[in-house]
């Protein structure tokens, strides 16, 4: 059986975006693969965030998790700081990645703005620890959204890389696994940026705890233009809020675009929107309300944390040491 990784970072409420580009596909892969899911709030400090909140943050990401439909009896669900292993590869592949290769890193680019001095290095070296997230599991599928591609190749090079300077074929080739329709679903305020969970305005994006009032309210105000939409998918060509749009409803309702525009093609808008509300609704409430049945009691959350934290340790552990001796370290 194949093993699965893949992160998620506790930097805000999770979006439609997280769920349709991830979330809902590493539920999908638990039937056929030993999945290892991590809150990775290592990666979140790359920016500053609020201590308490992150705490608060972490265990909240953790209860959307379970309440996707994460089995934790069955699979791994745990925080990235509690298991030393990651901090402790990542270490290695900083010696080992090249400074040019991080400098290709777009993500990077995005998120560092105009001030790159002021960034921190946690935040240039950020795609490392992803790479060790992975290979700390020798886990070769990573389901992902399409942002994380270009993360991914990189952890391919730094594993090949590795291999090649200590003489060894220790680190598997990992595979993405970037899944449907929706594995890019851009801001409902402008077509051309991603779905971000820290994005400033609350109106580009919907949250997976979002009331009905709430995502109506979102959906409605969400940009678009003034014609009709066409009858086919490629009457979507350069409308990029259009086509956002129509790839939520095709990815909720399980069908592609050709599907739903054979039932909405050539109606405006307004009736569009009231059908993709109602479904967005009738999607997401399920997971608000379990979501709070797990935040209800924060302890039950604590302790699936917990209990993933020993399963990851007893998996990476020992991969790691093994790394760490390739490397030359004494192991006494
Ligand atoms: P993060 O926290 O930004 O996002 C988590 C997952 O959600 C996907 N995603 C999206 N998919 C479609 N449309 C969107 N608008 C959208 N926004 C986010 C992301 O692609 C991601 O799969 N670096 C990672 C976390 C990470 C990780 C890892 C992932 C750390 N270590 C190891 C895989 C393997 C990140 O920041 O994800």
């Amino acid at each position: 059986m194949q093993r699965v990784f893949s992160g998620i970072q506790p930097s805000g409420i999770p979006t439609l975006g997280n769920y349709l580009g991830a979330m809902r596909n590493w539920v999908a892969l638990q039937h056929d693969h030993e999945c290892i899911y991590c809150v990775v709030d290592l990666h979140a400090i790359t920016q500053w965030q609020d201590p308490a909140q992150l705490a608060a943050q972490t265990r909240e990401m953790a209860a959307s998790l379970l309440a996707c439909g994460i089995d934790p009896q069955r699979h791994i669900l745990f925080a990235q700081s509690t298991v030393p292993a990651h901090a402790r590869l990542a270490w290695i592949f900083n010696c080992v990645a090249r400074l040019g290769w991080l400098n290709r890193m777009t993500q990077f680019k995005d998120k560092a703005g105009k001030d790159r001095e002021a960034a921190s290095t946690g935040l240039y070296v950020y795609p490392n620890l992803m790479a060790a997230d992975i290979h700390a599991y020798h886990a070769t599928r990573v389901p992902v959204g399409d942002d994380q591609r270009q993360h991914l190749e990189l952890a391919n090079d730094i594993g090949q890389k590795f291999n090649h300077d200590y003489g060894v074929e220790f680190f598997p080739l990992i595979e993405p696994v970037i899944m449907g329709i929706a594995a890019r679903v851009m801001s409902l305020r402008d077509g051309s940026k991603k779905m971000s969970k820290s994005d400033p305005s609350d109106q580009s994006r919907i949250n997976l705890t979002d009331d009905a009032d709430t995502i109506a309210l979102k959906v409605r105000r969400a940009k678009t233009d003034a014609e009709p939409l066409p009858g086919e998918p490629a009457g979507l060509e350069g409308r990029p809020e259009a086509r956002n749009l129509v790839g939520i409803y095709a990815a909720l309702s399980d069908t592609d675009l050709a599907g739903v525009l054979a039932d909405f093609g050539g109606k405006g808008f307004v009736s569009f929107k009231d059908a993709l509300s109602e479904l967005l609704v009738a999607k997401l409430s399920p997971i608000a309300s379990e979501t709070r049945r797990w935040l209800a009691d924060p302890g039950s959350v604590d302790a699936v944390l917990r209990e993933g934290a020993g399963k990851a340790a007893a998996l990476a552990g020992p991969i790691v040491s093994e790394a760490e001796r390739l490397v030359g370290f004494l192991k006494i």
